[in-house]
């Protein structure tokens, strides 16, 4: 699968966005939440901790403290400028680089664990094809792939509803538009089929898992087979 001539407008405008918005955008700003957040991830990762560990879109760095990861093993990548010097500021001796994630591919460089949090809906299609098909080439036999907290089309349309009942009308017409239209304006919803797919492409096994911490989002496990 190759890129569109789309992917560059994507990247650009997302970058834009998460430049103007360097701390991220999750649902509560407290270090409680965030090590919630960690401790729903470190689930994911398993028992052993990973030696060698590339994060795609680190963005500040805002769960790194909780995440209990070795920052000897540890390099975080994000296209946001601003994000990037803030995790540089509170971690000068951290291994970060600004850089696209999807297409990062340094096949110098074996991971024990690549992973991304709340990121992968910023790719489009073929982006995230690049970014499945590079971190098979980065990672070891026995690693971990993690895509964590994909957006879950299969949830749309109870979320709409949801937000209705709520009497949130502008967050129900958004979520319609995006419904209707497609409009990846908020990030592109994905479903498991897609990633069932992008497996078995690039050679990997996958597992699902919901997601406790943001409803309507689901984190895709992959190994290599
Ligand atoms: C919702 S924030 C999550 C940040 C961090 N993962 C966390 O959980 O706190 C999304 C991050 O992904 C980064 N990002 C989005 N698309 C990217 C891309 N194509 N390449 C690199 N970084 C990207 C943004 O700059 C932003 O920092």
């Amino acid at each position: 699968m190759h890129r569109t001539e789309r992917s560059p407008d994507t990247i650009a405008r997302w970058r834009s966005y998460w430049s103007a918005n360097p701390t991220g955008d999750h649902r509560c700003d407290s270090s409680e939440f965030f090590r919630r957040q960690a401790d729903e991830l470190r689930v994911l990762f398993g028992a052993k901790r990973p030696a060698r560990v590339l994060e795609v879109g680190c963005g500040s760095g805002l769960l790194f403290p909780f995440l209990g990861l070795d920052p000897a093993g540890y390099r975080g990548i994000d296209f946001s400028p601003s994000a990037i010097a803030a995790f540089r500021a509170a971690y000068p001796d951290l291994d970060l680089v600004c850089c696209e994630g999807s297409s990062y591919c340094d096949p110098r460089s074996t991971y024990d664990l690549i992973f991304s949090n709340g990121v992968v809906e910023h790719f489009d299609a073929h982006m995230l094809d690049d970014h499945v098909r590079c971190a098979r080439a980065m990672l070891a036999d026995d690693g971990l792939f993690v895509c964590a907290n994909v957006l879950w089309k299969a949830h749309l349309a109870s979320l709409v509803l949801a937000a209705l009942r709520a009497g949130q009308l502008g967050v129900a017409l958004n979520r319609m538009r995006i419904a209707l239209l497609g409009d990846p304006s908020l990030g592109r919803w994905q479903t498991q089929g897609e990633f069932i797919s992008l497996a078995r492409r690039h050679d990997f096994a996958v597992e699902f898992f919901g997601a406790m911490a943001y409803l309507g989002r689901f984190h895709a496990v992959m190994r290599p087979r």
